[in-house]
């Protein structure tokens, strides 16, 4: 089989990744994995049972009755899969956000999903976006970026995307659950949101989607060569 090209794109919530992902992916021809999909339907998935995210007990008790598949559609979409349910946009509250930041923490959880995203990369051409793509997913990556901008920004952009989705979260509730994901994802002992040592930093506050999709286009272009 002929060597597969990986793209890692690590960084906080609301820096941009799935948006450059995917528009990274479709320019080259490459698979968009979106890793932080997966822990949304964990959350998803236990609290539809009512476990906390926090339960260890109970995450132990029923992890192993959830069966994710991923699938991609004609447009390249990504699909999530809870036991054959296809929960792709139920996935997508703020509630399940925090969740899957507290669900994200447990080693058991982490563990379980290692495999599944290391093998769409082993068979495909990829860009995968999370928290620590660079540093444990796929520490042998091609080429790592570290996407990053203000609290203030990518709170100004979630909240925009709420509110085109017509929710009533104001900025200021966006932002602090923003600050609190932060904090949880970069303060775990197993994984945690870092920047990996050879990962280069994109400041993206100061740019657009085609100024920050170039910068990347260029250092992709330098590692790789594409
Ligand atoms: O990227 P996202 O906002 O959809 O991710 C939701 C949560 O999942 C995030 O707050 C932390 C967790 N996550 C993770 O721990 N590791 C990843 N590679 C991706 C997401």
């Amino acid at each position: 089989m002929a060597k597969t090209i990986s793209i890692a794109i690590d960084g906080p919530a609301g820096a941009g990744k799935s948006t450059i992902a995917k528009r990274l992916a479709k320019e080259l021809g490459f698979y968009y994995v979106d890793t932080g999909a997966i822990y949304r339907t964990v959350a998803y998935f236990l609290d539809l049972l009512g476990v906390s995210p926090k339960d260890a007990d109970g995450v132990h008790r029923y992890i192993d009755e959830l069966n994710i598949d991923i699938y991609y559609d004609e447009t390249g979409l990504q699909h999530m899969l809870m036991n054959g349910i296809d929960v792709t946009n139920d996935i997508r509250t703020p509630d399940i956000s925090q969740k899957a930041s507290l669900v994200s923490a447990h080693g058991e959880v982490r563990e379980m999903l290692l495999d599944m995203q290391r093998d769409v990369a082993k068979e495909n051409n990829v860009i995968m976006d999370g928290r620590d793509i660079g540093t444990v997913v796929l520490p042998r990556a091609d080429v790592k970026i570290f996407l990053t901008a203000s609290a203030e920004v990518r709170a100004q952009r979630r909240f925009a995307e709420l509110q085109a989705k017509g929710a009533k979260d104001t900025y200021a509730q966006v932002l602090k659950d923003l600050q609190q994901r932060d904090y949880q994802d970069s303060h775990r002992e197993i994984a945690p949101l870092k920047q990996a040592r050879d990962a280069v930093k994109v400041d993206t506050s100061d740019l657009d989607i085609d100024g920050v999709v170039a910068a990347i286009r260029q250092i992709v272009a330098q590692k790789v060569g594409i």
